[in-house]
């Protein structure tokens, strides 16, 4: 058996007296769609604020391709290859649609802010390889005659793909997915499950989705993980975790 990709040991996360993560232990294999599901406040949001390196957990360990990620800091954690979206779309509306593309290119170049004023050839290289990037990942979202309008001029649906596309222009092995069909219409939530299973098959990308659309998860995901009141209280394949009486009891009583 090969080792999972994500590895995530005993993670505990309080906030003065509130335990967000009760000691969760789950693994996430290289390749597969694995999704987080449990009722509001479950602690969802903060296991990928925990993954990501924006909260540093009370205790526990979380691995990535083989390296402990517990401690680093989200610059870094990017940089290991884990991108995430946000529950609210965070897009910067004064922004194009390619620029909104870029802004995590820029904020990864080694040139930096500096070079990239005077544009020496290192960033000049820099800016070419990620606009090249940009309308690659465009063209993929079937969004490249969008490049130059302002988000708030597209269809939601499509505002979500651009912050899919930012995740995929950092060349991740994994992406964390916060709800991103909250607010879609049906078939925007069809055009992003193919979205999201297209890539897995075509990049070989691993996700992490939380998503509050049983059947979507029930449709895309190999694995699924619950949580209630920061506790895992069930694992397993989607019919597994569809017939488990904890389960069923936590979303009753929610
Ligand atoms: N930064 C924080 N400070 C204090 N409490 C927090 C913080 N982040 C999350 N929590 C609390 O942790 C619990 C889990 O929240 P969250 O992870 O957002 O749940 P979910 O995403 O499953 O709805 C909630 O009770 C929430 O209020
Ligand atoms: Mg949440």
């Amino acid at each position: 058996m090969s080792r999972p990709l994500l590895e995530i040991r005993d993670l505990l996360m309080q906030f003065q007296g509130l335990t967000a993560l009760d000691r969760v232990t789950m693994t996430l294999d290289g390749g597969s769609i694995t999704s987080l599901m449990g009722p509001n406040g479950a602690g969802k949001t903060t296991l990928f604020n925990c993954v990501t390196g924006m909260y540093r957990p009370t205790g526990g360990q979380v691995e990535f391709d083989g390296r402990d990620i517990t401690a680093l800091p989200a610059h870094q954690v990017a940089r290991q290859g884990i991108a995430r979206t946000f529950q609210n779309l965070a897009l910067f509306g004064g922004l194009s649609v390619i620029d909104n593309l870029l802004v995590g290119t820029y904020l990864q170049g080694s040139s930096g802010l500096l070079q990239g004023a005077f544009l020496t050839p290192a960033a000049r290289r820099e800016k070419r390889e990620g606009l090249e990037a940009a309308y690659t990942v465009l063209d993929y979202l079937g969004l490249a005659d969008s490049a130059h309008l302002l988000p708030g001029e597209l269809p939601y649906g499509r505002q979500k793909q651009i912050e899919f596309g930012r995740a995929l222009m950092q060349k991740a092995k994994l992406v964390l997915l916060d709800e991103p069909m909250a607010g879609m219409s049906s078939a925007e939530k069809t055009a992003m499950s193919e979205l999201i299973q297209r890539v897995r098959a075509e990049m070989g990308v691993s996700f992490l989705l939380v998503e509050h659309d049983v059947p979507v998860i029930m449709d895309i995901s190999d694995k699924i993980v619950v949580l209630d009141f920061g506790k895992k209280i069930a694992q397993g394949t989607p019919s597994q975790v569809q017939n488990d009486p904890a389960v069923i009891a936590a979303y009753l009583g929610a």
